[in-house]
């Protein structure tokens, strides 16, 4: 079976020669601390042979929870925000049609994304375009207290139970969380919903390839044993016994980490030629800039789509300050072929393609925007993935979540934490009153005061 190929060459030749290998040591370091649980934040680190350590029996109670709903739902709304929906929506999106949102799909129910907003208008839609449809509902949080994920439960369970009576819907409602603690817990033990366990030492942005993102990706349709079979040979081929050179997610690691120390390049930009991969690249960011950025430290993880941001942010990425390096998820082989036809009137002066295949011409984009891009002063990183399956992106899954470990742990952070994101709560419950918060509340109105 192929692996995706890591190449840096046009990223290295931005550093002073030996500026790679210059972090073989601590690179090495930090890839045996999160081995030994030595690492800051060690207390997280159930993801690491979480691949290789799944059973069997474990992916078929997944996959028959997920044939239950499939069976029983034409849409499954996954409620759930940060690391409890972007894996999921990454994957369903990369493997998915780019039209089944409008076309429906004939033989998979629809999966809908919520709990990871507070629109009114969303939600106002989301329940009227389920008024007539039988759906399901995942409610997944870890704490199972975030306000988006609960206000939005707390609406489609209403709604379910409504349109499809109490006892119907226990059997549609699936609860992803902690195995004691929190509101989900509670109302799922109350209401006697089926329940999948998000262990206590795999964080959220870490929690793909468990029930949280396994689940979802399971009622769509996809090979999930693939998927971790994927994300398990990504495993072996970036253990503490792979020689640095030969480790892509030690390369990654290091080439990141230099690009930044040592030559102020300060923004990563994930770069994608395919539409379909937009929401990896959101879910990357959020791993990247949740685990990074502490301390006043970190790479401002940042995402474009090509070409369609060619004609956006091309300019700025071409001659804007040279604080940015790009990483390329590459596609090699399309799952479909599209052909340019001939047109004997030539119009449009296109027949200099005419027989082509347009991955063809993406791919001519590709390499024109890389060396326009070098040129003009940006490093570039390139990941060559052989096909967009379950089984490729299981290794990418695995290959950026280690990296992002020994990444964060070279930086001198700590990845697995995320106090930073406690800041806007305290400050949205002091202002909604939430019991508990008055003296916030107090304190933030006197400051509204001050300031008007
Ligand atoms: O990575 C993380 O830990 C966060 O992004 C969480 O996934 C996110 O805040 C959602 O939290 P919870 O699953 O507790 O609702």
């Amino acid at each position: 079976m192929k692996k995706i190929i890591l190449d840096i060459t046009k990223a290295s030749s931005f550093l002073k020669e030996g500026a790679v290998e210059s972090y073989k040591q601590q690179v090495n370091d930090a890839r045996r601390s999160l081995e030994e649980g030595t690492c800051p934040g060690n207390d997280f680190l159930g993801w690491l042979h979480l691949p290789s350590s799944v059973t069997p029996e474990f992916i078929n109670e997944i996959q028959s929870v997920a044939d239950t709903l499939r069976e029983k739902c034409e849409v499954v709304v996954v409620a759930g925000i940060g690391g409890s929906y972007l894996g999921a929506r990454a994957v369903i999106e990369a493997l998915g049609n780019s039209f089944s949102w409008l076309t429906g799909d004939k033989k998979n129910p629809m999966i809908v994304f919520a709990g990871n907003n507070i629109g009114e208008d969303y939600l106002y839609e989301l329940t009227e375009y389920l008024k007539d449809k039988k759906f399901g509902v995942i409610n997944i949080s870890k704490s199972g207290t975030t306000t988006e994920t609960a206000l939005t439960f707390r609406l489609l369970k209403k709604q379910c139970e409504t349109q499809r009576g109490k006892d119907e819907a226990r059997d549609v409602i699936v609860a992803i969380t902690d195995a004691v603690k929190g509101a989900a817990r509670a109302a799922a033990t109350k209401e006697g919903y089926k329940t999948f366990v998000i262990p206590d030492n795999v964080g959220g942005r870490f929690s793909v390839l468990t029930p949280v993102g396994l689940l979802p990706i399971a009622i769509a349709g996809f090979d999930i044993k693939a998927l971790i079979q994927g994300a398990a040979d990504m495993e072996n081929a970036t253990g503490t016994d792979v020689p640095f050179e030969e480790n892509p997610a030690a390369l990654y690691a290091a080439v990141r980490n230099a690009l930044y120390a040592q030559a102020g390049k300060k923004i990563e930009i994930m770069v994608n030629y395919q539409p379909k991969l937009h929401f990896m690249s959101e879910w990357w960011k959020q791993l990247y800039g949740e685990s990074e950025g502490k301390d006043g430290k970190g790479i401002f993880p940042a995402s474009c789509d090509f070409t369609t941001d060619l004609h956006s942010m091309g300019q700025w990425i071409q001659q804007g300050e040279r604080s940015i390096f790009e990483t390329v998820l590459s596609i090699e082989k399309t799952n479909h072929e599209v052909l340019f036809p001939n047109d004997e009137e030539n119009l449009d002066g296109l027949n200099f393609l005419a027989g082509k295949r347009v991955d063809e011409v993406n791919k001519m984009a590709e390499l024109g925007t890389r060396l326009a891009h070098v040129d003009g002063g940006v490093p570039n990183i390139r990941l060559s993935v052989p096909e967009l399956n379950e089984y490729y992106i299981g290794q990418l899954i695995y290959f950026f979540e280690i990296a992002c470990g020994i990444s964060g742990n070279v930086l001198g952070v700590n990845p697995f934490n995320q106090p930073g994101v406690e800041a806007y709560k305290k400050n949205m419950f002091a202002l909604l009153n939430k019991p508990g918060y008055e003296a916030e509340s107090k304190a933030i109105q006197e400051r509204l005061a001050a300031e008007a």
